[in-house]
């Protein structure tokens, strides 16, 4: 399904693709500073399963607005869930966790609670200076039900996860940078240069590459050090096999940047 398409029948979402192959996703509900509801979850959802993977080469995710990449969970919205409805929150960011193209959250403002989950099911996370990073919900007798303890846990160590959801209390991008939490943490006149450059070398990137690299780093934490070694070796093997391959190869004869086509 095109994405012009699908962006016309969402409202909590707007999105693009452009001549790289970059889906940007934008969440834009900024007057709730962009709070994830329903809505948010659910055309999200649609859009990572309906559009053609082949045209996408990377994904960004940001949220509209000058605040906030996203306060969280719509509090409203968990507010009238049943207990039944309220297990329904992780698919969306296991579907993104799971897209199989590299993706990346570009982070200007709060990220907190169910944003900051979506920010961690990406791959990558990019943020300036003025954002701030938590998980509030402790606050609301709650914790966070997105994968956020799971992959929290995973990417800055049990005492530091422990320390933002039990707290609750939000840290800086510095101190997110510095915990492992997110990539790069810059002043917001160089995020727009950052961000480009990342997109232009996953977009630009070997698609088969990057999709096989993802399935592997993505299992090696759950995985045993020799299984996992096995799982790459073969990844290994396999993509010595791809044109894409062959053009890199190519390319670095002639002296040139290589152009990939996902073969
Ligand atoms: N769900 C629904 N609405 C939210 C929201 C959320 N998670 N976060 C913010 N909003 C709404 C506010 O209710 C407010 O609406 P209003 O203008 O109709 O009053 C609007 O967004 C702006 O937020 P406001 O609180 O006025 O901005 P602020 O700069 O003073 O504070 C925060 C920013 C992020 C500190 C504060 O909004 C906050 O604590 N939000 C809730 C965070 C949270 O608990 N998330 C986890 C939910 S499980």
């Amino acid at each position: 399904m095109r994405v012009a398409d699908i962006d016309s029948e969402s409202e909590a979402i707007a999105c693009s693709i452009d001549d790289r192959g970059r889906l940007a996703v934008t969440i834009d509900r900024s007057d709730r500073l962009n709070a994830v509801d329903d809505a948010v979850r659910e055309e999200t959802c649609h859009l990572l399963e309906a559009v053609d993977d082949d045209a996408v080469r990377c994904v960004t995710f940001e949220g509209a607005g000058e605040k906030a990449f996203s306060a969280g969970a719509d509090v409203d919205s968990v507010a009238d869930r049943t207990p039944a409805e309220a297990l329904d929150v992780t698919p969306l960011y296991e579907v993104v966790a799971e897209f199989p193209r590299p993706t990346l959250a570009a982070i200007d403002g709060y990220c907190l609670g169910g944003g900051h989950e979506l920010a961690l099911a990406c791959d990558l996370r990019v943020a300036t200076t003025d954002s701030e990073f938590g998980f509030p919900e402790i606050g609301l007798g709650l914790l966070p039900g997105g994968g956020g303890t799971q992959r929290l846990v995973r990417l800055v160590g049990e005492a530091r996860a422990k320390e933002l959801v039990f707290r609750g209390d939000r840290i800086d991008a510095e101190r997110a940078a510095d915990w492992g939490l997110i990539n790069r943490a810059v002043p917001p006149e160089a995020f727009d240069e950052t961000v480009e450059s990342y997109v232009d070398d996953l977009a630009s990137g070997p698609p088969v590459a990057l999709k096989v690299a993802k399935t592997v780093l993505n299992n090696a934490e759950d995985t045993s050090l020799g299984a996992g070694m096995a799982m790459e070796s073969q990844a290994f093997g396999f993509l010595t096999t791809t044109e894409d391959f062959e053009e890199g190869q190519r390319a670095f004869q002639e002296d040139r940047e290589p152009e990939f086509e996902g073969r």
